[in-house]
């Protein structure tokens, strides 16, 4: 999978996929992801990026020109599925949106600044707007790069153990069993014996039990529909 991010400010987004997961999968072969600085298609002898609103208003707006003109550069190179870009009235994001777009070829995420893009680039270039939850940061390259993690990470071939995505919470609905390792007794505190006996069967209800237990206490919302 090839993901192009469009920013304001590349440099936020230098680390987050040099590391552990995302490393693996780039080191792969199975992703890779570029980030472009927008400044590149800046206006003028300033480069230009953004301007006053119509209608007045605190906050500037990022302008179509610059946006479009990127935007074009890099459609005209490939076809992408999804033209994403990053907002908070955006659709919320959820599992179920990283398992749909990590089975895609090619995404372009665009991160929003300042009081947002021209409204005509998304009605005329955007395909999907995400959210990463109600709260407004100050720019779409931190929201960015979690949606790319959480789909990086679920590419196939990606995690070694094929079935560890499997478990995580939110694949099925339900939150994730709790987890333990070594030692079995830490100051007195020990871990439930079920785990220790070797019966994969019992540990498996043990575990299915528990996350049903935990989703029902924490996130009574994802057992609604049953
Ligand atoms: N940009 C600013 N806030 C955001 C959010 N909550 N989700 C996605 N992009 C954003």
């Amino acid at each position: 999978m090839r993901i192009d991010i469009i920013s304001v400010i590349p440099d936020l987004l230098q680390s987050p996929f040099e590391h552990s997961i995302m490393k693996r999968a780039r080191d792969k072969g199975l992703l890779e992801v570029y980030v472009h600085s927008l400044r590149n298609w800046g206006i003028g002898k300033h480069q230009q990026l953004d301007d006053y609103q119509f209608g007045g208003g605190a906050g500037m707006v990022m302008m179509c020109e610059p946006l479009a003109n990127c935007l074009d550069h890099f459609m005209a190179e490939r076809t992408y599925d999804e033209i994403i870009f990053m907002t908070p009235d955006g659709e919320r994001y959820e599992q179920k949106t990283a398992n749909r777009l990590s089975l895609k070829k090619n995404l372009l995420i665009i991160c929003g600044h300042y009081k947002g893009i021209d409204e005509r680039i998304r009605e005329h270039y955007v395909s999907m707007e995400i959210s990463i939850g109600d709260f407004v940061l100050s720019g779409g390259e931190l929201a960015a790069a979690v949606v790319v993690d959480s789909i990086g990470r679920i590419i196939p071939g990606v995690l070694g153990d094929e079935t560890s995505a499997l478990f995580d919470s939110f694949q099925d609905d339900l939150l994730a069993p709790p987890v333990y390792t070594r030692p079995s007794v830490f100051r007195g505190w020990k871990v439930p014996d079920i785990l220790l006996s070797g019966h994969a069967k019992k540990i498996e209800d043990w575990r299915y039990n528990e996350s049903i237990k935990r989703t029902k206490n924490r996130r009574p919302d994802l057992l609604k529909d049953e």
